[in-house]
């Protein structure tokens, strides 16, 4: 049993394909990363970064179901499972300490910028392939670049 894309040839649906499947590596990397960071934060403001954390992890599961389903509109199967994730994870891990949240922030908006930077290349990649797809990670971008502007604010 396979599933087809019905309004793209096999090749250019495979190459759009690529930068979506690298798209939720990095979303499922980023969100192991902010569950880390909500249960190793510390210091003033515990309470309300720990609940941010929270909103942020669940927001990153969202945008990972749309990627890797239209991953499955283009008729690619997505890989999620950790093993995948793992080989090809391009965010780095936290410290495996308790961190202050004046550090989490800093290593949170390094790491989102990293992302949100390789997703800007992929849009490029993906307005000459198919506009649907690049158009899914434009509006990615804007939420993204919404959390790197709240986290500054965090440290302000
Ligand atoms: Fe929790």
């Amino acid at each position: 049993m396979t599933i087809k894309s019905q309004t793209l040839p096999q090749d250019i649906a495979e190459a759009v394909a690529a930068p979506l499947q690298e798209t939720v590596v990095d979303y499922l990397s980023l969100a192991s990363v902010v569950q880390q960071a909500h249960w190793a934060v510390v210091g003033p403001e515990f309470r309300s970064f720990h609940v941010y954390m929270d909103e942020l992890a669940a927001e990153l599961d969202g945008l990972t179901d749309t990627t890797a389903e239209r991953m499955l509109a283009v008729g690619v199967l997505p890989r999620g499972q950790v093993d995948y994730v793992a080989a090809h994870a391009q965010v780095d891990p936290l410290p495996t300490t308790f961190v202050q949240k004046r550090d989490l922030v800093v290593a949170l908006n390094e790491r989102i910028a990293a992302v949100v930077t390789r997703i800007r290349e992929r849009i490029v990649l993906l307005e000459e392939l198919d506009a649907v797809s690049a158009d899914l990670l434009i509006g990615a971008t804007a939420g993204l670049e919404k959390t790197l502007w709240m986290l500054q604010a965090e440290n302000s």
